[in-house]
């Protein structure tokens, strides 16, 4: 037997576990307020217009199933799961033209959201891949070839 499968009380105390990006971005008021960000840029923002096209005129719903979709996704609570199911990301955007622009823009503003809520540097640049990668997979649109 081994104290590590099997600890018991004289075993040596375990490190305290990694934190969670869930916490590392603030837990449930930390993603709400990086969520409200990404989308209040996103309707504001010039240079996030390709993006904000591609949505309807109310941006409420996709904002709150996105933070439902990161508290899961980042660790936390699987709000998504529990209120709708199987997220199926890319199916649920095929309605939606996306192409390397929206990709791109969605990252960006993801990115500013995370800096103007204070979110350490650490755990921007921690998370930036992942969201790139996400955002990358739901590309749907083929590109015009430069000409
Ligand atoms: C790549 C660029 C992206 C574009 C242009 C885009 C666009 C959209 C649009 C138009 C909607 C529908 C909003 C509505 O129903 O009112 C949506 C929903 C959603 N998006 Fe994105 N999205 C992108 C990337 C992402 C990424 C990277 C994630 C996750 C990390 C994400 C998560 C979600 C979620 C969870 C929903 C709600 C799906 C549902 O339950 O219907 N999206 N998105």
């Amino acid at each position: 037997m081994n104290d590590t499968e099997h600890p018991s009380s004289d075993a040596p105390q375990e490190p305290s576990p990694t934190p969670t990006p869930y916490a590392l971005i603030g837990g449930d008021a930390g993603l709400q307020a990086v969520t409200a960000k990404f989308y209040a840029l996103m309707d504001t923002q010039p240079n996030y217009k390709e993006l904000r096209a591609v949505h309807g005129p109310d941006l409420g719903r996709a904002q709150e199933r996105l933070y439902w979709f990161l508290s899961g996704w980042l660790g936390g609570p699987a709000l998504y799961i529990e209120k709708v199911g199987h997220p199926m990301l890319r199916a649920r955007h095929l309605p939606f033209p996306i192409g390397e622009t929206e990709r791109d823009q969605w990252v960006t503003c993801m990115y500013e959201a995370m800096v103007l809520e204070g979110i350490d540097e650490a755990t921007r640049d921690h998370l930036a891949p992942h969201f790139y990668k996400t955002a990358d997979w739901m590309r749907n649109k083929p590109e015009t070839p430069a000409p």
